[in-house]
């Protein structure tokens, strides 16, 4: 079976046969996914010969990679355009912004497939409340920031908002519930990312019910990928959509196709603009935006060499001294260089929640087996240039990934309310 776009939602297609997934199966060694097929009703045996269509099994071949890491190239800095820079020019970029934004040219595409373990709710980390005095929700205050830009411009950006298998009714139900937080329902476009099956460490699928293969989302770079199988690239054709800015769920404060960080990346004619902020610390826990073997990239905290954290820029200024924060503006004509198979793959590993040999659902303490992911900032490293895009770190980055502590729903409070917002 298959997905396909109409109008607001998505319809089914036609289902693979036993036969077919069976011998699909065999040709990856993994025939116990049938074991308990003749005993499921007809709508469970359709999800899972939907499940073993759609799976990508080829990515278990390749669990021999994991815990090697990627070899990386040679490290160079690359200058951010910094906040002095961005002021100066604010006028100008802010106009070339306006214009590509009134001629629908900038879309918007919120990451929201993930898992949100780390913040430990059973629902998506967008219904979130973090309000204090009343509810304002995850969704919400993104919403709302997409909106401010909706009226300075007047047009409704396009907004597409990618879920995942195991969140997508919650979420669907839950914005058209709250009225999209007054996003107008029709320039909203809602698509499931595709899955990643998870196995044992010897490349053996495990299954989380007797008609379900353990899966999980495939990583925030899935989203190309995940859209153009939805048939969605025909959107971007069809509007004349010339960039899209991907962002994560859980920073607050983001602005989204903000008008001057769209006008400085399309004057900029790069691949790809990135929103960065300053570091706080020379080791703090982000990546950094720099060059890599003469290609944009981001070199992981951990990665960052003793002479990498001394080094110099020509102003005396450190040199790799900008974190992203998963804001992105990618320039569509070039995203076909970003194609899943050119990506390379991240092997995790995690606890992987399974059903035993009697069919019994055991959730393991530790870890078990390989998730497979793909992700953004290998993305950047495909594309041939970027504009790092400074942004003020209190106004734009106040992230959500833990309940309390560090990016957390108590230091996202306090960053928004001194931002000016209501809890
Ligand atoms: P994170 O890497 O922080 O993951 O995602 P997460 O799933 O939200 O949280 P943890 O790690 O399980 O605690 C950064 C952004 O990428 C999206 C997330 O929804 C978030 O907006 N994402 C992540 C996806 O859309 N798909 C994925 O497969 C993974």
């Amino acid at each position: 079976m298959y997905y396909y776009w109409e109008g607001f939602g998505f319809r089914k297609g036609i289902v693979m046969t036993k036969s077919q997934a069976q011998d699909r199966l065999k040709s990856f060694g993994q025939e116990h996914v049938l074991k308990y097929f003749d005993e499921l009703d007809a709508d469970q045996q359709e999800g899972l010969l939907t499940q073993i269509e759609e799976t990508d099994f080829a990515v278990l071949s390749r669990i021999g990679e994991a815990g090697k890491g990627e070899a990386r190239g040679q490290f160079a800095p690359l200058a951010a355009m910094q906040l002095d820079e961005i002021e100066r020019r604010r006028d100008e970029f802010h106009d070339a912004g306006v214009e590509a934004i009134k001629a629908g040219k900038t879309a918007a595409l919120l990451l929201a497939g993930g898992m949100g373990t780390r913040l430990g709710s059973d629902n998506p980390k967008g219904m979130y409340d973090i309000g204090e005095t009343k509810p304002v929700y995850i969704f919400q205050r993104i919403i709302e920031n997409l909106l401010d830009v909706v009226h300075e411009t007047d047009t409704w950006i396009r907004l597409f908002i990618m879920t995942s298998e195991k969140n997508h009714d919650a979420t669907v139900s839950f914005l058209k519930d709250k009225d999209y937080f007054g996003y107008k329902e029709d320039r909203i476009v809602f698509f499931k990312q595709d899955m990643a099956p998870a196995c044992d460490y010897n490349g053996k699928l495990y299954m989380e019910a007797k008609d379900h293969i353990s899966t999980s989302p495939n990583g925030n770079a899935g989203w190309y990928s995940s859209m153009v199988r939805a048939g969605l690239d025909q959107i971007l054709v069809d509007e004349g959509i010339e960039w899209i800015d991907i962002f994560a769920v859980d920073n607050v404060l983001q602005r989204i196709c903000d008008p001057c960080f769209v006008g400085a990346t399309v004057l900029a004619k790069v691949s790809v603009g990135a929103k960065v902020v300053r570091k706080a610390a020379p080791d703090e826990k982000v990546g950094v935006i720099c060059l890599e073997d003469g290609r944009p990239s981001i070199v992981e905290y951990y990665e960052l060499s003793k002479e990498m954290m001394d080094a110099k820029d020509e102003n005396g200024d450190p040199a790799y001294n900008f974190g992203v924060i998963l804001n992105y503006l990618f320039h569509v004509p070039e995203l076909s260089a970003v194609a899943d198979d050119k990506m390379p793959l991240h092997i995790v590993e995690k606890k992987i929640p399974y059903i035993d040999e009697n069919a019994n659902l055991i959730k393991p303490t530790e870890p078990n087996g390989y998730k497979f992911e793909q992700l953004v900032l290998d993305m950047i490293h495909q594309l041939s240039t970027c504009l790092p895009y400074e942004v003020v770190r209190e106004h734009e980055f106040a992230p959500i990934k833990n309940p309390t502590g560090i990016d957390s729903v108590e230091s996202a409070r306090e960053l928004c309310k001194k931002a000016g917002i209501v809890l």
